[in-house]
Formats: structure tokens, C-alpha cells, sequence
């Protein structure tokens, strides 16, 4: 008998366990054996892993997070070769990597190895090179839509300017379609820094125009002109990252000393990631999991799932990767590509500032 494994990776992510499920249920169907990887890439390093049948997925379609668990582990080039051994060991014949891209960066490493590893791209922040979009990223949009919609409330009846600070790195996805859905007044974005004295100009022409509150909702990766991003500590995690955050509080008090207007902030953070995936999370996390068991069945190993207008196909990771400059050690290395938002779509935001 054949036997798939599943791992999750990096941050949890709405949408997780409909992946699990839709892998496990079609690889029971296919005739494989199904396990569970435990937290990421640490648990193939370790060999901790659990079965996975029917009644272990049955009644999680539902449910937030990843039933695996998860961590941000980098594998060193040693424990790549622990990987590929404890894989043989368990005679793993196949290996579903569901991350984002970081995750799917070290699938990428394993497979130029002759690992046989399939990616599916995951994470609310929609940055994976490749695919028109990520599992996850659906429910943080509606989160923070819901969260415009309660902060004008309180916007209008203080006549206060609110700042909402929305994940999403270095990308501004999440920002521009729930700044677009909730009616944000000005949408600021990683991808396009903008100055003081433009985002106060807004703010003061409503003013000017009768509006006693605006609703700011800003990307935790942008940055004013000129200026780095707001981080909360120095530090880089495993795989280079800086922890983004402070940007709406900074703000904030920089709006209100320039147009004299009370101003609040209010960070989402980890609530975006958290509880109930939506009804489109899960189903393309279904889609994309039926689709992983396929390629392996096809033994097309190195590809990533992947949503091209409405099909789900698989695409070559090793076309998706480029060469950067590791921030930790200065070398360079192979990382998969990310996805930002385009000038255009930005454009559409811009109508409906003030
Ligand atoms: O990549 C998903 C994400 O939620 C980002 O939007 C955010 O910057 C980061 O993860 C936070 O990571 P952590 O949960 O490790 O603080």
C-alpha cells in the first residue's frame, strides 16, 4: 500500500483543516495510507506523526487552525538529509506540504533532492507567487470587513479619526479588499508608502466637507515615504522575517498632533487568522486538497496546487522560485516568489479616499 503524508506549516490559517480533510478522504479513496505530520517540518525532522482516517478527520471542516498543529521551522541542509531519511523509514511515497511560503520553500529544497513532495499555498496574506489566490485568506477579509463596519460606530459618534492595523507582510491584499468592502476613507498599503500631509489632507478635505470621523485602514507592512517599516522587536524568526507591527499606533498620533482631530488605533492582529474558516475558505481548501492526492496519483511531484480563474491546477514550484539574499546569514538562497498588489487595483481603492 502506498503511503501520503500531510504536514502544516508556518502561521495557522483558516482552511487548514478543510485541506487535511479533502487529502485525507481522497487518498482513502485512492487506496493510500494517510498520516499526519505534527507541527510543520519539525515533526518530519523528529518522526512525530499520527494516523489519519476517516473518523480522525470527520467534524473539522469547520473548525479554525490545523488539527497537525504547526511551527515556523526552518530545516537546516543536516536535517533536510533527517527528513529524507525518516520518509524512507516510514515509506512515505508521497508528501503534502501545505504552507505558505516559507513552507513551501523547503518543499521546493526537498524536491530538487528527488523528495516526492506537492505544495498547496496557504496563508490569509494571498502573497504565493503562482495562484490567482490562498486558502485563509477569504475569512481574514470578512474579519476585517466586519471590524470597518463596527469601528464606524464608534468613528461617527466620537467624531474620531479610527486607524485599523490589518496583517498581510509585505503585501497589501487584505488591507485593499476589506478597506474596499468596509468603505475605508484612505487605504494604506505596503506597495505604495504615501506622506503625512497626503493621508492628513484626506482626512482634513472630509472634515472640510461636513464628515466629523474617517476610518483609516493600514497594512501592518506600510510605510510612510521615505521611512522603514514599523516593527515590534529587532528580531528575525527562522526564516528571515521581521514581526511587523506598530504602524497604526504611529499613525495615529501623528494624524491627530497634524490635523488636531482625536484619533484611536486598534490592532486586528491574530483575530483575523482565528475561528470559523468561510464557506469559500473551505471549499477551495477542499479543491485544493482533492487536487494535491491527484498529482500525486499522477506522480507529478514538485508542483503546487494552485487557482487559475475558477480550475485548480498544479503549477511547477521550481518555477515560482527565485534567488534572494538571506537576511540572517547575508548568503544567498532559493525562496519562493511572492505576489503584490498592482497599481491598477490600487487605483480603484484611490476613488473612494475622502
Ligand atoms: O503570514 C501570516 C501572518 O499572519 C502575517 O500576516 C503576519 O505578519 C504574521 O503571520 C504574524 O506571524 P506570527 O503569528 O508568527 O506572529
Amino acid at each position: 500500500m502506498q503511503k501520503l503524508a500531510i504536514l502544516t506549516g508556518g502561521g495557522d490559517c483558516p482552511g487548514l483543516n478543510a485541506v487535511i480533510r479533502g487529502v485525507t478522504r481522497k487518498a482513502l479513496l485512492a487506496g493510500y495510507e494517510v498520516i499526519g505530520f505534527r507541527n510543520g517540518w519539525a515533526g518530519v525532522i523528529k518522526g512525530d506523526w499520527i494516523p489519519l482516517d476517516r473518523s480522525r478527520v470527520a467534524g473539522i471542516l469547520h473548525l479554525g487552525g490545523t488539527i497537525l498543529g504547526s511551527s515556523r521551522t526552518n530545516p537546516t541542509e543536516e536535517q533536510l538529509t533527517d527528513i529524507q531519511n525518516n520518509l524512507q523509514k516510514l515509506g512515505v511515497t508521497a508528501l503534502i506540504a501545505i504552507g505558505g511560503d516559507d513552507t513551501l520553500s523547503v518543499a521546493s529544497r526537498l524536491h530538487k533532492r528527488g523528495v516526492p513532495v506537492i505544495g498547496c499555498p496557504k496563508t490569509i496574506d494571498n502573497d504565493i507567487a503562482g495562484t490567482d489566490q490562498t486558502f485563509g485568506f477569504d475569512t481574514a477579509v470578512n474579519i476585517a470587513t466586519e471590524a470597518i463596519d463596527r469601528l464606524h460606530t464608534t468613528a461617527e459618534a466620537h467624531s474620531r479619526v479610527l486607524v485599523v492595523e490589518i496583517m498581510g507582510r509585505q503585501a497589501g491584499w487584505i488591507t485593499l479588499y476589506a478597506g474596499i468592502a468596509g468603505g475605508a476613507d484612505v487605504v494604506l498599503l505596503p506597495e505604495f508608502p504615501m506622506t503625512l500631509t497626503d493621508i492628513c489632507k484626506i482626512i482634513k478635505g472630509r472634515q472640510a466637507s461636513g464628515k466629523n470621523f474617517s476610518i483609516v485602514a493600514v497594512a501592518e507592512g506600510f510605510k510612510l515615504e521615505g521611512e522603514d517599516v514599523t516593527t515590534q522587536t529587532k528580531e528575525l524568526d527562522a526564516f528571515g522575517h521581521v514581526r511587523l507591527g506598530g504602524i497604526a499606533e504611529r499613525l495615529c498620533k501623528l494624524i491627530e498632533k497634524e490635523t488636531g482631530i482625536e484619533s484611536r488605533s486598534v490592532v486586528l492582529g491574530h483575530v483575523q487568522r482565528g475561528g470559523t474558516p468561510t464557506a469559500y475558505d473551505r471549499y477551495l481548501g477542499t479543491r485544493y486538497g482533492v487536487k494535491a492526492v491527484e498529482l500525486a496519483q499522477a506522480g507529478q511531484f514538485g508542483q503546487m496546487v494552485s487557482l487559475k480563474g475558477t480550475d485548480v491546477v498544479g503549477v511547477p514550484i521550481d518555477s515560482l522560485v527565485k534567488e534572494v539574499v538571506d537576511k540572517k546569514t547575508g548568503k544567498p538562497k532559493l525562496r519562493l516568489g511572492n505576489r503584490s498588489v498592482s497599481a491598477d487595483l490600487y487605483e480603484i481603492a484611490k476613488i473612494f479616499f475622502g
